[in-house]
């Protein structure tokens, strides 16, 4: 396996069911990147599932959560950052994401997303909204914010995870 070293980190941000997890770890094992998988580091640290922190605490505190990790991963490169789907919505975040990565924002259609997030239940943001209209109207309301995010877009209908994995090491 090719072997490349990136001195800087691949942040990817983008909707619930994006691919941002699937890509994450497709690019660790393609290019022997580390991987952070920010709900992952965030629910180990605070011994609970992401659903109980928001129910516990409530959503701004895991929002502040996501930011200083953001400020941590400042010190890494060749890392494959897999943000939570609302990490780029602050643009406290962006800036942070910006200082040491590209920032890589996966996009796809509401039908596609409703098809890969319809069974998990671990998404508190979509509570009450998992049908494609919910998900259309809530991806509208931060189309804005992860565009002036990106660096980069790639969209993923039809695609499969080689292809955007291709595509993205061509633009990063
Ligand atoms: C969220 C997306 C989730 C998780 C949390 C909030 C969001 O991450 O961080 O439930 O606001 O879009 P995934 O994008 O990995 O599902």
């Amino acid at each position: 396996q090719a072997r490349k070293l990136f001195d800087y980190n691949i942040v990817l941000i983008g909707f619930m069911g994006a691919g941002k997890t699937t890509v994450s770890d497709y690019l660790s094992t393609m290019f022997a990147m580390e991987i952070i998988e920010m709900d992952q580091v965030i629910a180990d640290r605070e011994e609970m599932s992401i659903p109980d922190i928001f129910a516990t605490y409530g959503e701004e505190y895991f929002r502040n959560l996501e930011t200083n990790l953001l400020i941590e991963m400042q010190s890494r490169k060749n890392t494959v950052i897999s943000c939570g789907g609302g990490a780029a919505l602050r643009e406290r975040n962006v800036a942070e994401m910006k200082k040491n990565g590209r920032v890589v924002l996966l996009t796809a259609s509401p039908e596609t997303i409703y098809e890969r997030v319809k069974d998990s239940d671990d998404r508190p943001v979509l509570n009450g909204r998992k049908n494609v209209e919910g998900i259309s109207e809530l991806m509208e309301q931060r189309r804005e914010k992860y565009e002036a995010a990106a660096d980069i877009v790639i969209n993923t209908d039809n695609k499969n995870v080689l292809q955007i994995c291709e595509e993205l090491v061509q633009r990063v």
